[in-house]
């Protein structure tokens, strides 16, 4: 009987969301029909005094519950535009939501040597693979852990495991972007809104390249340089990342993202940062970077 009391419980359930559907609709008749045999097979139910009877009712909830469904299905289908953009946008965003601890390594979207002279197979390999997915490990376990710390209301080692959020964090986003904002038949100038926006912002593009370069040149220790969209402003910024979280600004949105780690570049450049940063710019993806300010100033 357990189950038949589970069911009818799951019955009534879906007969209060239903009820909220249907006041979207405006039309309670059907809904509360089906609340009356709910209620009429509960009854039943509780009165039960053989098998031979609760197979009987147990049929009677399948086929209502079937019912139910094609009700459901179809009321999706028609009605769906009940719904505003704000609600099937807030619906999209939860599609998308990653769950604590739940963060995935992004694979790169060229094969390793598709960089090829400018960045070397071996190098994306062990960064992409090994350096790159040690964030998101990092930034899984510190989810976990201060998910553990809210649980058991112990806070003790917060501070340990903020500083790996924020650097595991930092550095699982950037790299992400990373990849992205080169391609293997990249290089040249951007065009369009990106380039209006970057004499704006720096006067010409060449003064943009030029700052860009010798602030990843002179990032202290491993670190990053990072073109970013300044929403408050309505101009581009061009900021150092210390490790991948020191020295950020809240409220930006990055751009333009380049790794200056030593992993990044060192098997192949060995300690000449400048040499690297001159070949990056060759296969910078401007298309990608056009779509993310595009992207960003929509925010
Ligand atoms: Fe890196």
């Amino acid at each position: 009987m357990e189950k038949y009391q589970q069911y009818l419980q799951e019955a009534k359930k879906w007969c209060d969301d239903m009820l909220i559907l249907q006041e979207e609709a405006n039309d309670f008749l059907l809904i509360e029909e089906w609340k009356r045999k709910v209620e009429e097979l509960e009854e039943r139910l509780l009165n039960t005094q053989n098998a031979e009877e609760a197979v009987l009712v147990d049929g009677e909830i399948h086929t209502l519950h079937k019912e139910w469904r094609q009700f459901y299905d179809r009321f999706y289908a028609e009605e769906v535009n009940l719904f505003s953009a704000e609600e099937q946008q807030e619906e999209k965003e939860r599609e998308d939501r990653v769950p604590i601890g739940g963060h995935k390594l992004p694979p790169l979207p060229y094969p390793c040597n598709a960089l090829e002279p400018y960045i070397d197979e071996e190098t994306m390999r062990l960064h992409h693979d090994k350096h790159h997915q040690s964030y998101v490990d990092g930034l899984n376990k510190a989810e976990k852990e201060l998910a553990k710390a809210r649980r058991s209301n112990d806070f003790s080692l917060v501070k340990h495991w903020e500083r790996e959020l924020a650097f595991n964090g930092a550095g699982h986003y950037l790299h992400s972007i990373f990849w992205k904002v080169m391609c293997p038949r990249g290089g040249g100038k951007p065009s369009g809104n990106l380039e209006r926006e970057i004499i704006q912002s720096f006067g010409s593009f060449a003064a943009f390249k030029n700052q860009f370069s010798k602030a990843a040149e002179h990032v202290e220790g491993g670190g990053w340089a990072i073109l970013v969209w300044v929403p408050p402003t309505q101009r581009l910024e061009i900021l150092q990342a210390e490790k991948h979280q020191n020295l950020s600004q809240w409220d930006v949105v990055p751009l333009l993202v380049l790794d200056v780690w030593e992993h990044a570049y060192y098997l192949k450049y060995k300690n000449k940062r400048a040499d690297y940063i001159e070949n990056w710019w060759k296969i910078v993806c401007w298309e990608e970077v056009s779509r993310r300010l595009k992207e960003a100033r929509r925010k």
